[in-house]
């Protein structure tokens, strides 16, 4: 039985609940077999998950892959891709910090060894495809994460046969981190010219070539279309890209991917990569908690400066509460990966579980109530009104470790072994987030 009050009306489409699990490419050969994540995909929309996305699709006929490889496929492009992954595709985890992985994934190209795995990836995964059709609940929509070339016609042409093949909307993956910093691609986008290769986030950073994506996709479906955004996207340019995708048709945003970063080096043996097994540290995706920040930046932007897109959020969202966050900045519609590595597939159900009795306790009667709630809320800097406060220190708590004294605030001092806050306290708060204690409060001035 569905519960109404969770429903979501997203870029036209109704989602049973708000969560689901983002979009996990996977590749022929790699550690997780496409069956298993056709079975995960089925165990999150069993546990009330609103959607299933089907990450990294493509499906570009091959005449045109050849065309288009000799028209602008150097040798030194295909050398770099050779050299790089060699064919052989690469997974490799590890953790850096509380809730956050770092993710190497050896991109296939269009232009990569097996060209032909990644350009038919929408082909060879029908039978995992047509599995979820008819095992998903019915009323739990398919999303297609479309990841082509690095033209708009690729974009339009896998679109085009995502929605043949009956999927409910398109998400347009522009931010695949490992296209992105594959030397190739860096150099091509230093030298500023795209190259028909798939760029990953340098192709969703880059709003003058994102739009004629959107351009070129909008004409070739009828379903709706959204972009996935990169977490390197800087706000306000993320504003601008959020324009251009809408003045082109998009209908929705999701952000975000995981970004770039670059594992740390062993600084207790000369520098190698922490990264296991393997030699050189190369950069790559991260995912989880440090996403968190930037995607609530992302939402609240668009959903202040361009309120007709509807927003997925995803980034670090790791738990009910983190869910609710977003939607109260403005997204419609979520999703979690890291949150779902660390916990489970069986989390889902606990945070519906958790939003259901939030929205009960709170007086919410739907999602749509509760986002509009916290959309009126945002504030551009300028805008909130600061409230007179100053530090007040409860000297039971106070272990009189001197954290806050030896800091950078002048407001504070010892005197008879106690600390004391004097007339030149801002209320700035910096004391109550360091003091280890918790023995300092804002209270008003
Ligand atoms: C193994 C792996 C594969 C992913 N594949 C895709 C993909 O094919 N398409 C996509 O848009 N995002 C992909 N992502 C990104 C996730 O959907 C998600 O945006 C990212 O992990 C940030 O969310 P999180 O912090 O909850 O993990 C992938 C992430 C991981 C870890
Ligand atoms: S940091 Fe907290 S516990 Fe330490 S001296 Fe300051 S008030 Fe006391
Ligand atoms: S609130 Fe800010 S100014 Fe006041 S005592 Fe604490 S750190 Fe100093």
């Amino acid at each position: 039985m569905r519960d109404e009050r969770l429903f979501v009306d997203f870029a036209g489409v109704t989602l049973p609940s708000p969560i689901g699990v983002g979009a996990i490419a996977t590749f022929m050969g790699s550690s997780i077999p496409d069956e298993d994540v056709a079975k995960i995909l089925l165990k999150s929309a069993e546990a009330g998950a609103g959607y299933i996305n089907v990450g990294a699709l493509c499906s570009l006929p091959e005449d045109y892959v050849k065309r288009k490889k000799r028209e602008v496929a150097s040798e030194e492009w295909q050398q770099i891709i050779r050299k790089h992954f060699g064919g052989r595709p690469v997974r490799r985890w590890m953790k850096d910090g509380e809730g956050c992985f770092l993710h190497r994934l050896g991109a296939l190209t269009p232009y990569g060894i097996p060209i032909e795995g990644f350009a038919k990836s929408l082909e060879l995964k029908m039978p995992i495809i047509k599995m979820l059709m008819e095992k998903k609940p019915e009323d739990v929509p398919l999303i297609a994460n479309i990841e082509a070339a690095g033209d708009p016609e690729s974009f339009a042409i896998a679109s085009r046969r995502a929605e043949e093949a009956g999927f409910d909307m398109i998400e347009i993956n522009v931010s695949c981190p490992f296209f992105a910093t594959v030397s190739g691609n860096v150099k091509a986008f230093l030298d500023g010219k795209f190259i028909f290769s798939n760029m990953g986030a340098i192709m969703g950073d880059s709003p003058e070539f994102l739009e004629e994506v959107v351009k070129e996709v909008v004409k070739e479906v009828s379903i709706p279309v959204g972009v996935k955004l990169t977490p390197e996207t800087g706000f306000p340019r993320v504003v601008e890209i959020a324009r251009r995708v809408k003045k082109a048709g998009a209908s929705f945003i999701s952000t975000a991917n995981m970004g770039v970063t670059i594992p740390p080096p062993d600084i207790y043996n000369r520098g190698k990569t922490t990264l296991p097994f393997t030699d050189g540290n190369p950069f790559i995706g991260y995912g989880g908690e440090p996403l968190r920040p930037i995607v609530r930046k992302h939402v609240a932007a668009i959903s202040m400066f361009v309120p007709e897109l509807d927003i997925l959020a995803m980034g670090g969202l790791m738990n009910a509460e983190h869910i609710i966050q977003v939607i109260m900045l403005g997204a419609k519609a979520t999703g979690q990966c890291a949150a779902i590595f660390f916990k489970g597939i069986r989390y889902l159900k606990a945070e519906l579980e958790f939003i259901r009795k939030f929205m009960e306790e709170q007086g919410y009667n739907s999602i749509e109530e509760m986002r509009s709630v916290g959309v009126k809320e945002l504030r551009m800097a300028d805008e909130a009104v600061d409230i007179a406060a100053k530090a007040s220190i409860d000297e039971n708590k106070c272990t009189l470790c001197k954290t806050c004294v030896d800091n950078i605030c002048a407001a504070l001092y010892v005197e008879n072994n106690k600390v004391k806050v004097s007339e030149r306290c801002i209320g700035c708060g910096l004391c109550v987030i360091v003091c280890p204690a918790k023995a300092i409060k804002l209270v008003p001035a």
